[in-house]
């Protein structure tokens, strides 16, 4: 179908509920620096790279720490973060999204990932879906992080798609700004309340039926 508009998935989120254990493994790095951090703080950091979220958390405890010790935590952070994904399966797509993807294959609709994580490879291949995908565009591919729409703009050239004509979905405000710097269409995939820059919102892909996915599509 030549047709149709391009897609382009974020991952943590909204592919697959990896959101909470970023939170949880930033939270034990901060509680074990002496200071803690709030689901709302946390609104913050969805879509904003390793690098851009310590540098984050450690300005709201108010730490300095030397470029090693940056390192250091980093490679802590994602290390325990791997630990609390290590087992996951297609089992842990979030709910609705396996019916969404289908449809996108079955009819020859391209999409593509665009995500800050530089974990991104290896999760979608735990997924198996990884070969699904037309492009994938991850944290190791670009030099500007979310909010910057260069992972977008990358993920619709490897669609062969111009950008007016890619659809992304997101859910994070760092995401959703990036898309809407792209020109491209946003939406929202959680509280609309937060995510209300978005062209349309959702709670989640349950909430997503196959109507709105082929009118969306549609050129
Ligand atoms: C984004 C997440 O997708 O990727 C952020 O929303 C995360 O929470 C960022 O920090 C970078 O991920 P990773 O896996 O490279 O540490
Ligand atoms: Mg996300």
């Amino acid at each position: 179908m030549n047709n149709t508009k391009g897609i382009i998935f974020d991952l943590d989120g909204v592919i697959v509920d990896t959101a909470k254990f970023h939170y949880l493994a930033w939270r034990k790095m901060a509680n074990d620096l002496g200071f803690d951090i709030t689901l709302e703080q946390n609104e913050q950091l969805k879509g904003v790279s390793r690098v851009h979220s310590l540098q984050q958390i450690l300005g709201w405890g108010n730490k300095t720490v030397t470029e090693e010790e940056f390192e250091r935590l980093m490679a802590s952070k994602n290390e325990d973060y791997l630990a609390r994904i290590a087992h996951m399966d297609d089992s842990d797509l979030l709910p609705g999204v396996k019916k969404v993807l289908d449809y996108l294959t079955k009819n020859d609709i391209s999409f593509a990932l665009g995500s800050a994580s530089r974990n991104a490879r290896p999760i979608l291949k735990g997924l198996k879906i990884e070969t699904r995908f037309k492009g994938i565009v991850d944290g190791n591919d670009v030099t500007k992080a979310k909010p910057n729409p260069e992972v977008f703009l990358i993920a619709a050239e490897k669609l062969g798609i111009a950008s007016e004509d890619c659809i992304v979905f997101e859910d994070s405000v760092a995401g959703v700004e990036a898309a809407n710097r792209a020109g491209m269409i946003s939406i929202g995939i959680g509280d609309k309340n937060i995510l209300k820059d978005a062209d349309y919102n959702f709670a989640d892909f349950t909430e997503i039926n196959i109507e709105f996915v082929q009118k969306i599509v549609r050129k």
